[in-house]
């Protein structure tokens, strides 16, 4: 047996004004879970606290809650001293008791048709996957797209897309799930990360669901013109200065000093054509720390616009021309700097080489010490670094070598999935909140790690928003300046 405190989210609609936490001391067994911790303090403290289960064992979805923020289902998280328990972030009944009727309605039932036709071993294979929902609304209370649009959300696009693939629905889901906000998932991966039961709603219900929209003709127009420049360029922006590759000139970097490792750069059309800067502030760092680049100049889109909006005609010839690009030269290590290709390269692809994030190569091979500058930071951590490729410390342990850092929440900008291009008032809604998040830290700088949230964040906050190289890099400078030399200009 051990001690256990817990702070325990508490609102009765009858008696408090507003909610407040109370906080709890009780023996529970070595193993406990929340729920256990739960039923102790009702059984022992406190007979008013409400809350909700059933089975016990992950199978029913009433237990769902945050614990220190996290959704989880509490009868199958184990209890940790002084965690904080919260109702999920949905309307509060009472206590930590939400409201989920309001969502559950909105979930799709199979609608019978008259054919006799039943599903094949193949289409329950790829409906299994889909089906395996508890209604915990775990997916839901962390959907940011559902906060500023009425997208009914992750789970009512599982559903649709478990319903498209059933020869016995007649329904029209494909039309139902585009009226129901399916171009406005900002494949954040929010949703699949707070599953308990691990479902990939954005790879295996939103992209499929786009991907038979686009079939009938539902692409919205923005993202057809992004497919279109793609086909007719290899890049999905156009070009309007010199690009990084023009302006490196060369295919092969070599560091200033000894080689510790070369690997090949995929550069992605964002680095190479809107923020060439960035990349080049990356190649200096690269240098300095004895990593060689090797840049292919075949290489062209990683196809992650087409991807995201269900467009992949020709994917297959963007995948075939990047591979080949590295593969060819023996390239056995692709780095990227764009979160959007190092997820793209990570999940979408069967490279024969290894992919890693700039932050993976640099804490992998460490990094000569940077002058310390005096400036608060706070990092934006890319949903397709974070969640995209479990990214969250090699960031961070980099920038806290050259500034002092301030975390603030890991929420969506706003950018990815097509939302910026397609929808966007809901892309500048989330950038809002972002910019909020960011004033609140108090911050002189902001430092992200993909061109796109960098891009996006600079239209919603007054504070310079700088790529973790390119802080590096100014540390760099500042060590050369008190050392009296120049190496880097
Ligand atoms: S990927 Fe993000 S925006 Fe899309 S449904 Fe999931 S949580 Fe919502
Ligand atoms: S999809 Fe996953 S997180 Fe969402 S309601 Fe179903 S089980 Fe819960
Ligand atoms: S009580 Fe059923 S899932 Fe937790």
């Amino acid at each position: 047996m051990k001690d256990i405190t817990v702070r325990v989210y508490r609102f009765d609609p009858e008696k408090d004004r507003e909610a407040h936490f109370e906080t709890y001391t009780i023996e529970v067994n070595e193993g406990a879970r929340v729920l256990h911790v739960l039923h102790a303090i009702h059984d022992e403290l406190d007979p008013t606290l409400s809350y909700r289960y059933s089975c016990g064992s992950g199978q029913c979805g009433s237990c769902a809650v945050r614990v220190n923020g996290e959704p989880v289902l509490a009868c199958m998280e184990e209890a940790q001293n002084n965690i904080t328990i919260e109702p999920l972030n949905l309307s509060v009944k009472k206590d930590l008791v939400v409201d989920l009727l309001p969502t559950l309605e909105t979930i799709a039932s199979l609608k019978p048709s008259d054919s006799q036709k039943m599903p094949t071993k193949s289409d329950i294979d790829t409906i299994k996957p889909l089906r395996d929902c508890i209604e915990c609304l775990c997916c839901v209370s962390v959907c940011p797209a559902m906060d500023v649009t009425k997208f009914l959300g992750p789970t009512a696009m599982r559903q649709e897309m478990r319903l498209a693939l059933d020869p016995r629905d007649s329904g029209d889901r494909i039309v139902d799930a585009v009226r129901e906000g399916l171009f406005t998932c900002t494949s954040c991966q929010a949703c699949w990360k707070a599953c308990p039961k691990e479902i990939e709603i954005p790879s295996k219900a939103i992209e499929k669901l786009r991907t038979l929209a686009n079939k009938k003709g539902l692409t919205l127009p923005k993202h057809q013109e992004v497919a279109a420049l793609v086909k007719e360029t290899g890049r999905s922006v156009n070009r309007i200065e010199p690009t990084f590759m023009e302006l490196v000139n060369a295919e092969v970097i070599e560091p200033t000093g000894p080689v510790k490792a070369t690997i090949g750069f995929f550069v992605g059309c964002m680095y190479n054509m809107r923020l060439p800067k960035a990349a080049l502030d990356a190649m200096e760092v690269l240098k300095r720390n004895g990593i060689r680049v090797i840049i292919p100049k075949e290489q062209v889109c990683c196809g992650s616009p087409l991807i995201r909006t269900g467009q992949l005609s020709f994917l297959d010839t963007l995948k075939k021309r990047n591979i080949d690009a590295f593969r060819f030269r023996g390239i056995d290590t692709v780095m990227t700097m764009c979160a959007g290709c190092g997820s793209t390269l990570k999940n979408d692809y069967k490279t024969p080489f290894n992919v890693m994030d700039i932050s993976e190569v640099l804490t992998t091979y460490g990094i000569e010490p940077p002058a310390r500058l005096p400036i608060k930071a706070t990092y934006h951590d890319p949903c397709h670094l974070l969640r995209g490729q479990g990214i969250r410390e090699q960031p961070r342990q980099l920038i806290r070598q050259v500034v002092d850092l301030v975390d603030m929440p890991s929420i969506c900008c706003g950018s990815g999935g097509g939302v910026r291009s397609g929808n966007p008032e809901e892309a500048a809604a989330l950038g809002k909140r972002r910019g909020d998040e960011i004033k609140k830290t108090g911050a002189d700088i902001v430092i992200s790690s993909c061109p796109f949230c960098e891009f996006h964040i600079a239209g919603h906050t007054d504070k310079p928003v700088k790529n973790i190289t390119t802080v590096l890099l100014e540390g760099y400078k500042e060590k050369d300046r008190k050392k009296g030399n120049s190496k880097v200009t």
